[in-house]
């Protein structure tokens, strides 16, 4: 596709999804909550650190590959878990698991994906992670689980940043609703963009593919699919149900959306085996810290027990590099792709994961590093105190 290629970085791929997607549509991949504060401090924050490079190094070849929960990864990030993504492109999450099985990364699956988890599994070999929640249907957290085991899945990655939905105002400015429905307030963006409204219209097929039946068996599908995902968020969980949901699953199980370090420690008691620092990219609780600046103190609260994957704001491989030299194991990233997929479908994806590889491999090449274990805490200092030596 002639386009993605005059894209030569993810702000270029946002101003291409932009384009191509109906103005409800874009806003809700790219806003965030409340006054959007954790959202523009998420990127932002990555300015406060600087990069101390080592020059004279050997640097001819540059190993981008990790182990993260368990698995080997050709690259040290990997996509996370977003929902419907097939509001973006036709090809939605199967588009997304293929580009990150040619990039050899892993690929999350979120519980509100409109693609099966068994389908994924079938379409794809590359490590796969499903993103769970502790619905009051425990029934169905306990079936996710066993369909998980079943497909093979690698990691199960449980969201507890949740309790209800953040507040996002752009949403209800732009009337965006789900599944889209041409409303009077979004008319005129869906008519602006026919390329994607026929495409919706062509490509039907909008369905919370792993909850649908679900909905069916207890609702006699009276109730809408949104309704009954929204009804199903339990502001009771608490560590006893992380407890309960270890003892189902015996695999790697990362907790994603830890924001203290009283919590790491806690996630690490409980039998957790990695966290995602994560405020769920901005759209939860607004004032919560950029992901970014959680690294040391998360790192010191919980030593080498625990594998923290740094979630929010990147859009750099700087970012990406910054953030293992503060301690974090590996990234991840959700509307970086997401504008690629809105952008070009699996192309665009291929086009946000190739961009941001080939800046941690330049970034890596410019600091001294060949590998990434190589990257470390002296080459990272705070902006405002430079402690060099
Ligand atoms: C998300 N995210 C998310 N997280 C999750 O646990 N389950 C989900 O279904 C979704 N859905 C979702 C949709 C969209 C459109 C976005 C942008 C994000 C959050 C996601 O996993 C990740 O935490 C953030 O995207 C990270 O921040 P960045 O990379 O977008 O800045």
């Amino acid at each position: 596709m002639a386009g993605l290629d005059h894209c030569h970085n993810i702000a270029d791929l946002r101003r291409r999804a932009r384009r191509r997607l109906p103005a409800p549509l874009f806003h809700y991949i790219d806003g965030g909550s409340d006054d959007e504060w954790t959202l523009r401090r998420n990127s932002a924050a990555f300015a406060d650190y600087q990069l101390l490079p080592e020059c004279l190094r050997n640097v001819a070849d540059i190993d981008l590959s990790t182990r993260l929960l368990g698995q080997t990864l050709a690259l040290p990030f990997f996509l996370a878990p977003t929902g419907m993504s097939r509001l973006f492109h036709h090809d939605r999450e199967l588009a997304v698991a293929r580009a990150a099985e040619k990039f050899g990364t892993l690929y999350s699956l979120s519980t509100l994906g409109t693609t099966s988890l068994e389908d994924i599994a079938s379409t794809v070999s590359t490590p796969k992670m499903f993103q769970i929640y502790i619905l009051k249907d425990r029934e169905l957290t306990r079936e996710f689980v066993e369909r998980c085991k079943a497909a093979r899945y690698e990691a199960l990655c449980l969201t507890v940043d949740m309790p209800m939905a953040g507040n996002r105002e752009r949403d209800l400015r732009t009337g965006m609703v789900m599944p889209p429905r041409f409303r009077l307030k979004s008319l005129w963006s869906f008519a602006a963009h026919p390329a994607w409204t026929m495409n919706l219209l062509l490509h039907p097929g909008f369905q919370l593919a792993n909850v649908a039946h679900r909905v069916d068996a207890l609702a006699g599908g009276s109730m809408g699919l949104i309704d009954y995902v929204n009804s199903q968020f339990d502001r009771t969980v608490g560590w006893d149900d992380v407890a309960w949901l270890r003892g189902l699953w015996d695999g790697p199980l990362v907790l994603k959306g830890v924001l203290s370090p009283g919590n790491a420690a806690r996630a690490r008691d409980v039998g957790a085996d990695a966290l995602m620092i994560s405020n769920h990219g901005g759209r939860q609780l607004d004032g919560a810290p950029a992901p970014v600046d959680l690294i040391r103190p998360m790192r010191d609260a919980v030593g080498d027990a625990l594998q923290l994957i740094v979630d929010g704001g990147i859009r750099r491989g700087t970012d990406v590099v910054k953030s293992l030299a503060l301690g974090a194991d590996g990234c991840s990233f959700g509307k970086a792709y997401l504008y690629g997929l809105a952008a070009g479908g699996q192309a665009g994806v291929e086009r946000a994961l190739s961009l941001l590889s080939m800046e941690v491999r330049r970034t890596m090449t410019l600091l001294g590093c060949a590998s990434i274990g190589e990257i470390g805490e002296r080459h990272i200092a705070d902006f405002r105190c430079l402690n060099v030596s």
